[in-house]
């Protein structure tokens, strides 16, 4: 039998929550700090604050088993714990670098509560050097005659599929600079059972960005290749399909697409390139993948003006809003680049997502907006209803399961802008929609011929 140990994590987003419970699950005695009172009662009434499936259950069952605790009482938590990971959000600042306050609000809170040796772990995404700026922070303002030493545990988990991540990770990196340090977190990670790689702490952060700036490398040279293969007459999707049986490529991540968002490839990408800055090094693939997504995320809205010309007055159907189906987030989603972009022209959005219309909502009142307007809608079909172009931006199920044959009957004009490759071309086609997708064959204008639109007809 494995020892459990007495585990305190700051922090209660994605990283820290999904830590903490999967920590619980696998036996240990987790106590999740937040500093937000209210998300702390709902976190003991098993509600989880982020969107994630499966969490809720954990949650209450390793809850009602006194597996784990949430408080905002971090110094209870921090005395005597065997290890303290930190999973403090790092956002990024104006210029590209990331914002360090929390993790430093957080260290010395822990300087100053720790009561007996313990091990503090980040787990945060930081640049590479952080953990020994940590390391100096706890030795400045220690109270205690104590030993606390940090590692770097970099998380790999995406969002939407968080719990799954975790308990079944493909690796776990730890980065250490002591034996110590590295057989208490071999330890702890024991009883998950998976490939554990050991290095030092700076390589541990440098894996971190490697391998997410590898990712939207990846995604953003399908994009590029896309755009080409439209150009050149060639299908993407069967580029793809075909590269990816080189074991050397792999299958996945190799979707082109409308790019990447979310809280991590946009703002790893960056601090990379800034913290080769710093060293006095230009990272030209990762800028070059920064720059391909900037313009891939409008690349439909470019489509569609050069088809719609403008789109004051016509009714447009949003179809997803989130940076990716399984999430509630809209952080670097390229519905917030192209949103904005047709209320400009004075567009009509009627916009359906199944969970993220509440968060749009904070951005995007509901009602006018200059010359256009908002309506959010319960169902595509809503959405779909009378308009004369419809986008779609994220591949949700619900989404997905619009037939072809609903956009031809449903809308005005027929015309879809498919940001996420759901549909086969001929399919649509045969349904006579009028159907733009990425790095596919186009379609010929003249086959819709029929198609009409108000906007259209008046500038031409
Ligand atoms: C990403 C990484 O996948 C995780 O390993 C990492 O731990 C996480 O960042 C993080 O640093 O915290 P996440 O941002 O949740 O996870 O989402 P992904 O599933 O990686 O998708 C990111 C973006 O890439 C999405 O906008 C998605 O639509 C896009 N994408 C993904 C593509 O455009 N094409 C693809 O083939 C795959």
């Amino acid at each position: 039998m494995s020892r459990k140990y007495k585990i305190a994590v700051a922090g209660t987003g994605y990283v820290g929550l999904v830590a903490g419970v999967c920590f619980a699950e696998i036996g240990h005695r987790v106590t999740c700090v937040d500093i937000d009172e209210d998300k702390v009662n709902m976190m003991k009434h098993g509600l989880s604050p982020i969107y994630e499936a499966g969490l809720e259950e954990l949650m209450r069952k390793n809850y009602a088993a006194g597996r784990i605790d949430y408080t905002t009482d971090y110094k209870s938590a921090y005395k005597d714990a065997d290890a303290i990971f930190i999973g403090v959000g790092t956002p990024m600042l104006p210029d590209g670098s990331v914002d360090l306050s929390y993790i430093e609000t957080v260290t010395r809170q822990i300087a100053e509560s720790v009561e007996k040796d313990c091990l503090v772990v980040v787990k945060s995404t930081v640049p590479v050097g952080t953990n020994d700026k940590v390391e100096q922070l706890l030795k400045d303002f220690i109270i205690n005659d104590v030993r606390v030493e940090v590692s770097s545990n970099p998380e790999f988990l995406a969002q939407g599929s968080a719990v799954h991540d975790t308990l079944h990770a493909a690796r776990i990196i730890i980065g250490t600079e002591s034996k110590w340090a590295e057989d208490l977190l071999m330890k702890i990670y024991k009883p998950f059972n998976l490939p554990i790689v050991s290095v030092s702490r700076r390589s541990a952060e440098m894996i971190k960005y490697a391998s997410n700036d590898f990712l939207a490398l990846k995604i953003s040279y399908m994009n590029d290749i896309a755009n080409l293969c439209e150009l050149v007459g060639a299908n993407v999707q069967d580029v793809a399909r075909g590269m990816s049986f080189d074991e050397r490529i792999g299958s996945k991540f190799l979707n082109a697409g409308i790019g990447y968002g979310g809280s991590c490839f946009p703002k790893d990408t960056m601090a990379l390139v800034h913290l080769a800055r710093k060293h006095g090094y230009e990272l030209r693939t990762v800028k070059a993948a920064i720059d391909v997504n900037k313009d891939q995320k409008t690349i439909l809205y470019k489509k569609a003006c050069r088809r719609l010309i403008k789109f004051n007055g016509l009714k447009v159907a949003v179809l997803g809003l989130t940076y990716k189906p399984g999430t509630d987030d809209l952080r670097e989603s390229p519905s917030l680049d192209n949103v904005p972009l047709l209320l400009e022209q004075g567009a009509y959005i009627y916009a359906y997502d199944p969970v993220g219309t509440e968060n749009f909502k904070n951005k995007y009142p509901e009602g006018k907006i200059g010359n256009g307007s908002v309506t959010y809608v319960k169902c595509p079909a809503d959405a779909l209803k009378g308009a004369d172009v419809c986008f779609i931006f994220t591949e949700w199920e619900e989404i997905k399961a619009v037939k072809p044959a609903e956009y031809k009957k449903l809308m005005i004009t027929p015309l879809v802008y498919d940001g996420r490759n759901i549909y086969d071309i001929e399919e649509m086609q045969r349904a006579g929609v009028e159907y733009y997708s990425i790095g596919r064959p186009g379609v010929s204008l003249d086959r819709y011929n029929h198609i009409t639109l108000a906007e259209t007809a008046a500038t031409e």
